[in-house]
């Protein structure tokens, strides 16, 4: 065990800000091809998958719902549907799992804050920049695109304070060496992208610490910081084979990573900044960052804001999670963007799946029963000249499988596997078993030789599969009664494993064919319940039968009126009395029973729109004149009001009409 070859595979570590989405899944389930890959080789692996729990927006999130950032984590992470449900579902054979707000984590995350520090290159100064909320990052003018955020594309915030900076400035030469000169970053073409937007136009010091919020590491040597999350983030991938602590012993053992895939918005934290800390820290960089392109609906990125994510939940109850992990891999080639769509789905489970893989199997087992009352005879007669393409593809395959796997292009390696497939349900039509079966005394051997290779065929492709169809690999392998040593790595490279009187075991059809137009039918209807279901229960009031003319209606005065003072009428838990400027001069006063979803300071300054010509009115002895417009509905059998508000540029008097 101890002198096997290792291998050292990480995922991004997820926000649990929401629920995670068939984007997230993608990378997750890539990985685990890998490592299942790797584990088959012989390799002793270390995949490692966690949460990166950390940082301004998941503060905010807890905050809206009211708990705190912990018990808001904690459900995302650990509770139905959360994120270890969506893993444990997917079949992903991680074998560990980090969270940021482990102990361990913490504390390793301060003293490697401090060591940076103690060796000059954290320093303090002040920030001024600009901050996107939603992705945690800092960037400077220069890198803004019209002004907005270079990732997400939506509105950065002004940020200036005094925080803790890191040199990235002192590594740019290193890192630019690295990026070019080394096969450290994948796809190639990811490196001119850093090379040129981040490191020619010049690396500046990145800002490491943050006082506005509290939910992260604290800063221990100066209370009131607390640490970047991306700092606390990338070192997960040290911190959980036990970096500076002793939750783990496996530091030695496993880094530095064979390799860390990562989305391709986040290969600028992994090929700039992660070196460059690595190389402050003085320890041995990553052997390679794997940027996987996007999958995109309707040619846009997912996300929960744009409310077009797709639930992997619904998609493995639909058609099953191995048919799921296929169609990803299969499908978009892992460096590159790929559309997902439903027709694309269940186009290549029906071809690939049940089609050709499914057909196989299930045709092979059933000629083997019939023919042989499931047992195959020793006796067997090549045709070498009927056989030797088929056999040599076999003999091949795992060779032309293996290098696409070392290139981590999953769909190459697919299609090697399908071109065995393709060619054996092809071998079955020129060899027409159904015809050699008519006379089983002059065939018989030719027959069981023909079914012979076709269970090769299938055997050598199930060993190979596992990575990205684990459950149904295994099933195909018990079908075609593959014995333990026929179902190793060396097993696969060699064409005869299977022994000669082999018995085959039916089963169950694997992949049914999926019936396209009914299909998509249930899924759009089940898109438009959860789409309702999102909606908020709105009770509007129903609208009243009873007109008004309209000489009437004209002689309501509406007006603009803006709030110069505002507060709470002694002894009333309703009322706010508010000064209004109307235009006129003299300041109005009007009351309104508004103090249950308004406090008196956030109204001072804003621009409403108030009713003026109704008759004064007395409430808690004060005079009330006019009445200001807001609009009201029931949400959850909760009433909620809102006051209307209009453009601050519309002047106090102007006339609504
Ligand atoms: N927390 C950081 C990663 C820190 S790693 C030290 C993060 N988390 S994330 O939850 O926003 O994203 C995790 C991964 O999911 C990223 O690699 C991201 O690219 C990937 N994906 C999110 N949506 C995706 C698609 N629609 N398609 C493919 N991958 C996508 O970033």
């Amino acid at each position: 065990m101890e002198n096997k070859k290792r291998f050292y595979i990480t995922t991004p570590i997820y926000y649990p800000s929401d629920k995670l989405h068939i984007g997230h899944t993608y990378c997750t389930v890539a990985t685990d091809a890998m490592a299942r890959y790797k584990r088959l080789q012989g390799y002793d692996v270390l995949f490692l998958t966690g949460t990166d729990e950390h940082g301004q927006k998941i503060e905010d999130k807890a905050k809206e719902a009211g708990v705190s950032p912990k018990e808001f984590v904690d459900r995302i992470v650990e509770g139905p549907q959360g994120v270890k449900d969506l893993w444990k579902l997917m079949n992903i054979s991680n074998d560990r799992f980090i969270r940021t707000t482990d102990d361990y984590h913490v504390a390793a995350i301060q003293k490697i804050f401090k060591k940076m520090y103690e060796n000059g290159d954290i320093y303090k100064g002040k920030y001024v920049g600009k901050y996107c909320k939603p992705c945690e990052s800092f960037w400077t003018e220069s890198q803004l695109v019209d002004g907005k955020c270079p990732d997400c594309g939506r509105e950065v915030q002004d940020a200036e304070e005094e925080a803790y900076f890191f040199r990235l400035s002192k590594y740019a030469d290193r890192v630019q060496h690295l990026l070019e000169d080394t096969d450290f970053l994948e796809p190639r073409s990811r490196v001119n992208e850093m090379v040129n937007n981040f490191i020619k136009p010049g690396l500046e010091d990145l800002c490491v610490s943050r006082t506005s919020f509290t939910w992260g590491v604290p800063v221990d040597f100066d209370p009131g910081h607390v640490v970047y999350v991306w700092v606390d983030a990338l070192f997960n991938y040290t911190t959980a084979l036990g970096f500076l602590n002793d939750k783990y012993d496996d530091y030695e053992k496993f880094w530095p990573a064979d390799v860390h895939f990562v989305g391709k918005e986040i290969v600028r934290f992994h090929s700039i900044i992660w070196p460059a800390m690595l190389m402050s820290m003085d320890m041995p960089l990553p052997k390679k960052v794997f940027g996987h392109g996007w999958l995109l609906l309707d040619g846009g990125k997912m996300s929960k804001s744009k409310g077009n994510v797709v639930d992997p939940y619904l998609l493995a109850q639909r058609f099953g999670v191995d048919a799921l992990r296929f169609f990803l891999l299969r499908t978009f080639p892992f460096g590159s963007d790929g559309n997902f769509s439903n027709e694309a789905l269940i186009n290549t489970i029906n071809v690939d799946l049940a089609n050709d893989l499914g057909n196989l199997l299930s045709r092979t087992v059933s000629m083997v029963g019939k023919y042989f009352g499931g047992t195959l005879p020793e006796t067997q007669a090549e045709d070498a000249g009927k056989d030797a393409e088929l056999v040599e593809l076999i003999s091949n395959l795992r060779a032309r499988y293996e290098e696409q796997m070392e290139r981590y292009a999953f769909q190459n390696a697919l299609n090697e596997i399908f071109k065995v497939i393709d060619r054996a349900n092809k071998y079955i039509d020129e060899n027409t078993p159904w015809v050699l079966a008519k006379d089983m005394e002059a065939n018989g051997p030719r027959l069981a030789r023909v079914m012979y290779n076709l269970l090769e065929a299938l055997r050598v492709c199930a060993v190979l599969l596992p990575p990205f169809i684990p459950q149904s690999a295994a099933e195909v392998l018990r079908q075609i009664g593959a014995c333990e040593d026929c179902q190793t790595w060396e097993s696969a490279g060699v064409y005869g494993s299977l022994r000669k009187d082999v018995t085959v075991q039916r089963g169950e059809n694997l992949f049914p064919r999926i019936d396209m137009d009914k299909e998509l039918t249930a899924l759009e209807e089940i898109a438009a319940q959860a789409k309702k279901a999102a909606l908020p229960a709105l009770e509007v009031e129903p609208q009243l039968e009873e007109k008004v003319d309209f000489d009437t209606f004209c002689k309501s005065d509406f007006r603009a009126v803006k709030v110069k003072a505002c507060e709470n009428v002694k002894k009333s838990e309703k009322l706010l009395k508010f000064t209004l400027d109307d235009g006129t001069g003299t300041d109005r006063q009007i009351l309104s029973g508004i103090a249950k979803w308004y406090k008196p300071e956030e109204l001072v300054g804003k621009t409403l729109m108030a009713i003026v010509n109704l008759p004064p009115r007395k409430m808690m002895g004060q005079e009330s004149n006019g009445m200001l417009i807001s609009a009201v509905h029931t949400e959850h059998g909760e009433e909620k009001l809102n006051l209307l508000s209009l453009d601050d540029k519309i002047p106090a008097g102007a006339k609504m009409c």
